[in-house]
């Protein structure tokens, strides 16, 4: 269910996290999401969705519209130029045209997708494969 009322502030301060295998930081194995979407675990260690909301001190409140757009374009924290990358699975480096026009230039192969598979089947989906 949605909290409407925490819209894009980001992973939860003080949730707590159920326990992880270390072996998902390693290359090549599943990246994983938190049970509330809004942490992510892979090779590049865990990551917490941001607090996107106009709060002065935990959000983006204090931010400038220069500094918003900066870090959006070169996937450095706060737009700083020796800021640290943001990490995954935040897609910063999507330009949406360029995306739609690469897919469309690549070659189409007729290949129908499965729909998702519901928590409980997913074992069995595993043990047929
Ligand atoms: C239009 C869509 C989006 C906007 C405008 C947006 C904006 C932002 C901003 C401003 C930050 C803070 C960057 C900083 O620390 O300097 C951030 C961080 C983050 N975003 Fe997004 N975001 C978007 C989509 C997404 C999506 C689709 C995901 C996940 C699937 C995502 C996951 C994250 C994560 C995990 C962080 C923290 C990264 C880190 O700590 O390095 N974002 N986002």
């Amino acid at each position: 269910m949605i909290d409407t009322t925490r819209l894009l502030s980001g992973h939860r301060e003080g949730s707590t996290l159920p326990p992880l295998s270390l072996d998902v930081t390693k290359p090549g194995n599943w990246v994983v999401f938190g049970p509330e979407l809004t942490a992510a675990a892979g090779p590049w260690g865990m990551s917490f969705s941001a607090n996107l909301t106009p709060d002065e001190t935990t959000g983006i409140g204090s931010w400038t519209e220069d500094v918003f757009i900066k870090t959006l374009r070169t996937g450095k924290h706060l737009g700083m130029d020796t800021g640290r990358s943001i990490l995954p699975p935040m897609p910063w480096y999507e330009d949406l045209k360029a995306v739609f026009a690469y897919l469309h230039s690549l070659p189409p192969v007729k290949n129908q997708v499965p729909g998702p598979v519901p928590p409980d089947q997913v074992m069995k989906m595993l043990s047929t494969q």
